[in-house]
C-alpha cells in the first residue's frame, strides 16, 4: 500500500471527526449547524482522499453504507443476556409492581424510578472496544442474536465512535431500539403498493425487515432511527443510575428517548405514564407503552432478574387501538398504476377515538389467506396514524351465510379483463386509457411531492376529468383561466392563483418529474438515484436496462419497467410536448461526470491476507466495473493474490490465470 503522509492522515482525521460531529448535530439533534452543501463538500474530499491513499479511518463516515450483500447473518452471542420485559395492563398492576421491588428490597420508602415511553421496534446491541463501533447484533433469543453490523452502521444517528465524554470506556455494550417513524413506514408501503410487493403489517415489522435485510443498501434506502435506554456489558466505567447513565450516553452523542423522566414514588409514575399516554400522539413514532425502571443500580442487582425479565423494570402497556366490526363489502379499487385493490368496508366503529368505516385489504392472496368474508366480524387495528388494516376474522360469530370474495375478471371502471403476471401478487388493469388510471395519474402528477400543483387537489382533478378538461397530464398545462372560470369553487381569484401554480410548477427538478411521471416500479426513491446518475432527462430517451442495473440499487424489475417507458414513442412525445408547453426541468441531484469503470467486465478473486479488509476490496473493485467471483474459474481474468496464499493459487496457475499483486490491483483502477 501507498505510504500515507501524515498531514494526509492528519486531515483525513479531521473531516472524520468533523462529519460525525454534523452527522450528529443533523440526525440526533435534528439542528444542523452547516449547509448541506458544505457537508457534501467535506464528504466528497474525505471519499477523494480515502480513493487516492487507499487509507480508510474505521469510524469513516464513508464506511455507512456500501458493504456488499451478505449470504447469510453471523450469530452473535451477548456478553450479558437481553432481558423482555414483564408487562402491566393497568394502573393496579403497576401498583403491584411496587409494592414487589419494596418487598423485595425490605424498604417502605419511595422507590425511585425512571419513565421513558416504549418503543415499538426491535432491540439492538451496539459494542463498542476502545470507544469504536464494531458490531451491533439483534436480540434473538436473549443470549445469541444475529450479526447485523453493516446494516446498523447506514443509521445514521448511531455514533461510528464514542466522542464528547472525558472516559472511553475499554468496552460497553449499548442497547436500545431501532424503529422507523409513521411517515416513512407509509412512504415506503406505498412504494411496495405500486410495485406490487406484499406490505408491511406495521412500522415494527418494517423497521425489523429493514434491518434483518442480507443487503445493506435496501436498509440505507430507509429512514431509520434508534433510541438508546439500556447497557449490557460494560469495562473501563461505573454508572450509579440508569438517569445517570442516560446523561452519559446523552453526552457521548447517542440518541437517546424523547423522553426521559426521573420520579419518586409510584404515584409520580402514574402521573407521568398518563402524561406520557397523551404526548405519544404527537410522536412521528409508535410507542406501545411507557417503561418504569428503578434508577439505582445497586439496588437493580439486589433484585435480579427472573429466566426472561429482571425484577427491577416493568413495561405498562397502553390498551391496543382494536375494534371488532362487521364487513360489509369488500370493493375493488383501481391505483394509478392500474393495481387493483381489495378496500373493506366497515360498519363504522369508534377505535382510540377515531370512527373507522374503511380498510385497505392490501391484495387478494391476503384475502384468501385471512379467509375474509362479507358478512365477517373482523378484528380492525388502527396503529398509531396509520391506516387502519383487517387483523383476521372471529370465526367464532360466523352463522353460515357470509360470502367469500372473488377478484374481480374485470375492471370495476372500465371494464376490460383484469391480469395477473406470473409471479406477481398484483391484480391489475391494463387500459392505458382507463379512466381510473387517468384521474389517479394526474392526481399523483401533480401531487405535493411531486410536481407540486398547489390547489390542484383530488376532488379538482375529478372535477375537470368529469368535465372533459383534461383527458391527460400534459392537458393541465394547457388549461387556461377561462376554461375553469365559473366551476364550482372557482370564481375569479381562486381560478387566477390555481393557473398561477400550474404556471409556477414547470419549473422542476428531474427528481420529481420522473417520481411524477408515474413509472412503474420508479418511487421517489428510485427517481432520486435517476437523478443523481443521469445529468438530463434527455440521457434516458431509449436507454437500456442494461445500462441502468449498474447503479447498484436498481434491480432488474425495476430498470426494465423503465427501458420500456422510455423506448415507448408516445412517452417521448407526451415528454415533449410538456417541453413545448414550457416545463423546465433542472438536475441539481445530478452527481458529476461518473467515474471511468477501468474494470468494467473483469472478473476477480481474492486469496490470502490484503492490506485492506476482503469486503473493502471487494467494494473497490465493484465500484470501478470489475465483478468478485469466490473461486477460480476458467472465467477468472485475475486471481489478487495476498499473504498466505490459499489453495485457489495452486488452481488458478494449473488453469493459466493471471495473478497479481494487490498494489497491481490499485494500479489496474487507476
Ligand atoms: S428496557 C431489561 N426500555 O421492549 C430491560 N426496553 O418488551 C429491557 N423497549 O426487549 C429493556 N423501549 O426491545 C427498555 N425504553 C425502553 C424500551 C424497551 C422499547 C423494548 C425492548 C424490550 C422490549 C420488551
Amino acid at each position: 500500500m501507498k505510504e500515507v503522509p501524515d498531514e494526509i492522515k492528519k486531515e483525513m482525521e479531521k473531516l472524520v471527526r468533523e462529519i460525525n460531529y454534523h452527522n450528529y448535530r443533523y440526525y440526533v439533534l435534528d439542528s444542523p449547524v452547516i449547509s448541506d452543501e458544505e457537508y457534501d463538500q467535506m464528504l466528497r474530499r474525505l471519499k477523494e482522499l480515502e480513493g487516492k491513499w487507499g487509507y480508510i479511518l474505521p469510524d469513516s463516515p464513508t464506511q455507512r453504507v456500501g458493504a456488499a450483500p451478505s449470504e447469510k447473518f453471523e450469530k452473535v452471542e451477548h456478553k450479558e443476556p437481553m432481558l423482555s420485559l414483564d408487562n402491566a395492563f393497568s394502573i393496579e398492576e403497576l401498583r403491584d409492581f411496587d409494592i414487589r421491588v419494596k418487598r423485595l428490597l425490605g424498604t417502605k420508602e419511595d422507590i425511585e424510578y425512571t419513565v421513558e415511553p416504549k418503543y415499538d421496534g426491535l432491540a439492538v446491541e451496539l459494542s463498542y472496544k476502545e470507544g469504536l463501533l464494531y458490531k451491533a447484533s439483534t436480540r434473538g433469543d436473549g443470549y445469541v442474536g444475529e450479526d447485523i453490523t453493516a446494516n446498523i452502521k447506514t443509521i445514521r444517528a448511531i455514533p461510528l465512535r464514542i466522542e464528547g465524554v472525558e472516559i472511553v470506556p475499554e468496552e460497553i455494550d449499548i442497547r436500545g431500539e431501532v424503529y422507523m417513524n409513521i411517515d416513512e413506514f407509509e412512504r415506503i408501503n406505498k412504494e411496495r403498493i405500486e410495485k406490487g410487493e406484499p406490505v408491511f403489517a406495521n412500522p415494527r415489522n418494517a423497521a425489523s425487515g429493514s434491518v434483518r435485510q442480507l443487503d445493506p443498501s435496501v436498509t440505507a434506502s430507509r429512514k431509520l432511527y434508534m433510541a438508546c435506554y439500556g447497557i449490557g456489558y460494560v469495562k473501563g466505567i461505573t454508572f450509579k443510575s440508569q438517569y445517570d447513565f442516560i446523561q452519559w450516553i446523552k453526552k457521548a452523542r447517542f440518541p437517546i428517548p424523547v423522553y426521559v423522566k426521573l420520579v419518586k414514588g409510584i404515584e409520580e409514575v402514574i402521573k407521568v405514564v398518563k402524561e406520557l399516554e397523551e404526548l405519544r400522539k404527537s410522536y412521528p413514532f409508535e410507542t406501545d407503552g411507557a417503561v418504569i425502571k428503578v434508577n439505582n443500580f445497586d439496588l437493580q442487582r439486589k433484585l435480579g432478574a427472573k429466566t426472561r425479565e429482571p425484577r427491577w423494570a416493568i413495561a405498562y402497556k397502553y390498551p391496543a387501538h382494536q375494534g371488532i366490526t362487521k364487513l360489509l363489502d369488500v370493493i375493488a379499487s383501481v391505483g394509478r398504476t392500474g393495481i387493483i385493490t381489495p378496500v373493506a368496508m366497515l360498519e363504522p366503529v369508534k377505535i382510540g377515538g377515531v370512527t373507522v368505516s374503511k380498510s385497505t385489504l392490501h391484495n387478494w392472496e391476503e384475502v384468501e389467506r385471512k379467509d375474509i368474508r362479507v358478512g365477517d366480524y373482523v378484528i380492525v387495528e388502527r396503529a398509531g396514524e396509520v391506516i387502519p388494516h383487517i387483523l383476521g376474522v372471529v370465526v367464532d360469530r360466523r352463522r353460515g351465510d357470509e360470502k367469500k370474495v372473488t377478484p374481480p375478471e374485470h375492471c370495476p371502471v372500465c371494464g376490460s379483463k383484469t391480469v395477473k403476471e406470473p409471479g406477481e401478487v398484483a391484480l391489475k388493469c391494463i387500459n392505458f386509457n382507463c379512466p381510473a388510471q387517468v384521474e389517479e395519474r394526474i392526481k399523483h402528477f401533480a401531487s405535493r411531492r411531486a410536481m407540486n400543483i398547489e390547489g390542484l387537489g383530488d376532488k379538482t382533478v375529478e372535477l375537470f376529468h368529469e368535465k372533459g378538461l383534461i383527458k391527460n397530464f400534459i392537458d393541465l398545462y394547457k388549461l387556461r383561466q377561462k376554461d375553469i372560470l365559473g366551476l364550482p369553487g372557482f370564481a375569479e381569484l381562486s381560478s387566477k392563483k390555481l393557473i398561477e401554480a400550474i404556471e409556477k410548477s414547470k419549473k422542476t427538478t428531474l427528481a420529481r418529474f420522473l417520481y411524477a411521471l408515474g413509472i412503474s416500479q420508479v418511487g421517489e426513491y428510485a427517481s432520486k438515484l435517476l437523478a443523481k446518475h443521469f445529468k438530463s432527462l434527455e440521457e434516458l430517451y431509449h436507454i437500456e436496462a442494461e445500462r441502468l442495473v449498474q447503479i447498484p440499487q436498481i434491480g432488474e424489475k425495476t430498470a426494465k419497467a423503465i427501458e420500456q417507458f422510455f423506448n415507448n414513442e408516445e412517452n417521448l412525445r407526451a415528454i415533449e410536448e410538456l417541453k413545448s408547453l414550457g416545463l423546465k426541468v433542472e438536475n441539481p441531484d445530478y452527481e458529476g461526470e461518473r467515474k471511468p469503470s477501468p474494470l468494467n467486465g473483469l472478473t476477480f478473486v481474492i486469496t490470502g491476507t490484503l492490506p485492506l479488509p476482503r469486503e473493502e476490496v471487494k467494494e473497490m473493485i465493484e465500484k470501478y466495473g470489475g465483478k468478485v467471483a469466490s473461486s477460480v474459474s476458467q472465467k477468472t481474468d485475475y486471481l489478487v493474490v495476498g499473504e498466505q496464499p490459499g489453495s485457489k493459487l495452486q488452481k488458478a496457475r494449473a488453469l493459466g490465470v493471471k495473478t497479481i499483486s494487490y498494489e497491481e490491483l490499485l494500479r489496474l483502477m487507476e
